[in-house]
């Protein structure tokens, strides 16, 4: 039977990130420096086994019941599909966000082996625009990977779309456009203060509340149900489908938050803001047993904090930056 992973304020515990890799094959400009990315060793890498034994213990104590893996960038790990299957089998949902780049070729292989949930990363629509930010030049093969995602019949196919000040906020009534014509959630997101460059400032941040003016200007909105999902969702009245807001920076959603985070060299983070790691890895590889294991997630969470600063003088940027926390 499974017990609640309760933290200090009530929240109970059940979703579980993990990221699969430090690497990306882009550099988007808010995650990673052009050059002089230092990658983990592969030996510093959780394996497929490490990774499935610590879920086991989330899924089988904990009655955790989904699981989203992140990267950098999840796909460039080899034989992905082999570690959807492992974690399917727990009987819990996966869930992939991906920079759709290789989603031509992987689509249909991530749905086999169980994958039941999408999320792509794109913050532009734009192609010359998708180079400046991410440094490639693939915005086709993106745009490609998102038909693939839909043709192999993931759905909803959602869009996650980081919205910068003087960047990309021209394109977000495009955005809300082209979500509709093409059957995509589009879920915009405040620009949290995780960028490897350090240029985030408050006045980065396009708020919820204009991005919610600007595309109820265009059509009607109504309220959905939130659930635990981060993102505040809308469906348009006419029919044409649903949106979602993730105002984490000016209206935080802490007091619901239910997550967990794994890196992928098999740190625990309880926050995204979080100053510390608790290593499983050491345990897991010093021959922990699964008691030792649960001890440290308890530890973990039970020191989660209420709530990030980001809008508190007392605000301490973490010196991590996405792709090595996991999105
Ligand atoms: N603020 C908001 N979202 C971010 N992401 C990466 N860095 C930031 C940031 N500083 C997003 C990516 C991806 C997800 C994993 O996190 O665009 O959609
Ligand atoms: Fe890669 Fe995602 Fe970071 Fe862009 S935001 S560089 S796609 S990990």
């Amino acid at each position: 039977m499974a017990t609640e992973l309760i933290d200090g304020y009530g929240r109970v515990h059940r979703d579980l990130r993990i990221s699969v890799t430090d690497r990306c094959n882009f550099r988007c400009t808010y995650c990673m420096p052009e050059e002089g990315m230092e990658w983990l060793d592969r030996s510093a890498i959780l394996s497929f086994e490490e990774i499935e034994r610590i879920a086991r213990i989330l899924v089988e104590r904990y009655g955790f019941e989904s699981i989203r893996l992140t990267g950098g960038e999840p796909t460039i790990r080899a034989h992905l599909p082999l570690l959807i299957e492992k974690l399917a089998a727990l009987g819990i949902e996966v869930a992939l966000t991906t920079n759709a780049s290789a989603l031509t070729t992987m689509a249909q292989d991530l749905v086999d082996a169980g994958l039941s949930r999408i999320n792509i990363s794109l913050d532009t629509l734009k192609p010359e625009r998708f180079v400046a930010l991410t440094k490639r030049d693939r915005f086709d093969e993106v745009m490609q990977g998102i038909s693939a995602a839909q043709a192999v019949g993931l759905d909803p196919v959602k869009i996650n779309a980081v919205v910068m000040r003087g960047i990309n906020d021209d394109e977000i009534v495009e955005f809300a456009h082209w979500g509709r014509d093409n059957g995509l959630v589009i879920r915009f997101i405040e620009f949290m203060p995780l960028d490897a460059q350090g240029e985030w400032t408050n006045d980065t941040v396009v708020t919820y509340d204009e991005i919610l003016s600007q595309i109820s200007a265009r059509w009607e909105l109504e309220p959905l149900v939130r659930g635990s999902s981060p993102a505040d969702r809308f469906r348009y009245v006419d029919g044409g489908g649903e949106i979602g807001i993730v105002a984490s920076v000016t209206q935080n959603f802490c007091h619901a938050c239910d997550r967990v985070r794994l890196t992928a060299e098999g740190q625990l983070r309880n926050c995204l803001f979080s100053m510390d790691d608790w290593d499983l890895r050491a345990t897991v590889r010093s021959g922990g047993s699964d008691d030792d294991i649960a001890r440290i997630i308890e530890e973990a969470v039970g020191a989660k904090w209420e709530g990030h600063r980001i809008n508190q003088v007392h605000f301490i940027r973490p010196s991590k930056s996405m792709s090595q926390i996991g999105g």
